[in-house]
């Protein structure tokens, strides 16, 4: 496979950084994670722009121009042939020097890392086809979750809680109501209204989700933004959850009980479609 760090194209194995460098001392990188479906990059705007605040609120800097952005995406997907995947973009910042926890001085170079993964069936998602269950776990992130920062140590160890469980994900509740999923953002469904929490620094501002929500206003449901408890999900009529990597995935149960009739739901089903319809 060949990656980009820092300007250069390099087989995975050449590209090397710093044991200095504070994304591996401090957790101290931001990152974002887009699909490629036929080639083509979804929400590259979307997820560009939530790069750009997530920088910004951490008082980070990279000199790297939109085009720069595009032009690495497609020489990537280009280069190692990617039909169906997604790209990883990482940004530190930057080697330190000695360990320290102020950052490193003006000036200092982030380190800038993208690589592609091939994923087959990212579309055609059997998974989709019945939708996952999931447990619920205390959320013991910190409090500014709409940062996409790397520290991401308790959703994995919250997936492998899951796995334990024999589940697929977990719900993360945080005062007795749902913030989001491990990894994307979580929805219920009761009649025709889509139930999801508001956006606050409580969760990562989703990208797949703002497209979600146009898209299911513009078929003519009702979107109510505001948190709910487990209790609820679990008497709702379907629940799912959405992410770059997934796009809309039903889910079926959580913490045991079944969620509607504990199939994959019309609503899900078929914002799925329409997400992959909008997206290609
Ligand atoms: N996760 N919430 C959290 C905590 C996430 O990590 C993600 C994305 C989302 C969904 O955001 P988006 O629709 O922009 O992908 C919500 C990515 C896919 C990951 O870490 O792999």
């Amino acid at each position: 496979r060949i990656v980009y760090l820092n300007g250069e194209y390099l087989p995975e194995e050449e590209a090397k950084i710093s044991i200095f460098d504070r994304g591996f001392v401090m957790g101290d990188a931001v990152y974002e994670v887009t699909s490629v479906l036929g080639g083509k990059i979804l929400e590259f705007e979307g997820h560009m722009n939530r790069l750009a605040r997530s920088m910004a609120e951490l008082e980070m800097t990279c000199d790297l121009t939109r085009d720069e952005w595009v032009e690495i995406h497609r020489e990537l997907i280009k280069r190692n042939n990617i039909d169906e995947g997604m790209v990883y973009l990482q940004v530190s910042r930057g080697n330190a020097g000695d360990r320290d926890f102020h950052y490193p001085p003006e000036g200092t170079p982030p380190t800038v890392v993208l690589y592609t993964q091939a994923k087959e069936n990212l579309a055609d998602d059997p998974k989709a086809k019945v939708g996952i269950k999931v447990i619920s776990l205390p959320d013991l992130r910190w409090h500014r979750r709409d940062i996409k920062t790397v520290q991401l140590l308790y959703p994995s160890m919250a997936k492998m809680a899951a796995e334990k469980a024999g589940k697929n994900d977990a719900w993360f509740v945080e005062d007795g109501f749902v913030t989001e999923g491990s990894s994307n953002n979580v929805y219920i469904v009761k009649g025709n209204k889509i139930i999801t929490r508001q956006l606050s620094h409580d969760i990562l501002h989703g990208i797949t989700r703002a497209s979600l929500l146009k898209y299911a206003a513009e078929s003519q449901m009702e979107i109510e933004e505001r948190p709910f408890t487990i209790e609820e999900a679990q008497s709702a009529d379907e629940a799912f959850y959405t992410s770059a990597s997934a796009f809309v995935m039903p889910v079926v149960e959580v913490d045991g009980e079944a969620i509607g009739t504990g199939k994959v739901g019309p609503v899900a089903a078929r914002l799925r479609e329409i997400y992959l319809d909008e997206s290609l």
